[in-house]
């Protein structure tokens, strides 16, 4: 029997557009997404260069324009110089926020020093996404509440973490957050089985976290994939990038944990759709929609993905619930198991 369900939204995704294309590109990210059940996707701003100022932002969504095959709005990057410059780009429609990098991960973007998080933080008007594990998280739970500014945590992964955002929301601060599909469903022990394949910006948390973010599911606003593609020759290079793709995994993973009962339907939409919706304030995308068989079986396996890198840090995870088909404004881009666009 097939559930129809509104076309998805992935609230973080990094498409490599401009400068990182061998790793993914436009057209193959978003077809990726379309066979992910995600007709919407937010893209991060670390490429290279790095979306921080008109020039960059103008050149991005005119390739946007050129290549994508669903629908792609971008966050900027907050830079140590760019406060006052950037927060005057901050009403362009395909503009969802401004995204600050408060510690090192992949790419260029990074706010070494507090003043500048303060900065950004009185200056932009709309909400602030940030890349904060730690101390950091708290940091910018405290300056977003002393400025009155909207908060939004990216792949939250601790307890501690869930646990402040908990106490923050309960408080009345404008804080919202999202998890990752892997740090629900993987662990550090999983990463001595995968190797480098299982390096990401959160790395794994232990047991205890993952169970913390599944008992905290009711303060959890979106599952992203932070789908972060990387050759497999990087990642088994001498210098492995961090960042596993997911664009694909995440629906029928999620699908799997409904069949398992540890997670009801409603609020798998709730994930993935009303709550990326509210918390960017995304416009309604008219006809679209996606079918899901809800008892399929298959097994989840790289060399059956869109995305460039081809490959899964959940290679070979047998799982219940799998997409059949997706409607974009009216026309069928995902069918029998294949992208047409
Ligand atoms: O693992 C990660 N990869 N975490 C990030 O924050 C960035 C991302 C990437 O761009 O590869
Ligand atoms: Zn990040
Ligand atoms: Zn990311």
């Amino acid at each position: 029997m097939l559930t129809t369900l509104p076309g998805l939204i992935d609230a973080h995704v990094h498409l490599r557009t401009p400068g990182q294309t061998h790793k993914e590109d436009l057209s193959t990210g978003t077809r990726a997404a379309l066979a992910g059940g995600f007709t919407h996707v937010l893209d991060m701003p670390n490429t290279t260069p790095p979306i921080v100022d008109r020039a960059t932002l103008l050149d991005k969504l005119a390739r946007v324009r050129e290549r994508a095959h669903c629908d792609v709005a971008t966050f900027l990057g907050g830079t140590e110089a760019n406060a006052a410059t950037v927060a005057k780009l901050a009403g362009h429609p395909l503009v969802v926020g401004l995204k600050l990098y408060l510690g090192r991960t992949h790419g260029p973007l990074y706010l070494p020093h507090l003043s500048s998080m303060v900065d950004h933080l009185r200056s932009w008007p709309g909400i602030v996404a940030v890349h904060a594990e730690g101390w950091h998280l708290a940091a910018a739970i405290g300056i977003a509440r002393l400025f009155g500014r909207p908060l939004h945590c990216c792949h939250v992964s601790r307890e501690v973490e869930i646990e402040l955002i908990r106490r923050a929301k309960e408080l009345g601060d404008r804080v919202t957050c999202e998890v990752t599909p892997h740090h629900l469903f993987l662990t550090e022990d999983d990463a001595r089985r995968l190797g480098p394949l299982s390096d990401m910006r959160p790395t794994l948390g232990t047991t205890a976290d993952r169970d913390a973010l599944w008992a905290n599911l009711e303060v959890i606003d979106c599952v992203a994939s932070d789908h972060a593609p990387h050759t497999l020759e990087e990642k088994r290079g001498a210098d492995p990038p961090p960042g596993v793709p997911g664009l694909e995994t995440t629906l029928p993973l999620l699908l799997n944990a409904v069949h398992e009962g540890r997670l009801s339907l409603d609020r798998l939409v709730e994930l993935l759709y009303g709550g990326p919706r509210g918390v960017y304030g995304l416009p309604r995308q008219s006809e679209t929609t996606i079918e899901v068989d809800r008892s399929a079986r298959h097994v989840l396996s790289g060399d059956t993905l869109y995305t460039k890198c081809r490959w899964t840090p959940f290679e070979g995870m047998p799982v219940r619930g799998r997409l059949v088909s997706v409607t974009l404004r009216g026309k069928g881009v995902y069918v029998n198991g294949k992208v047409r666009v």
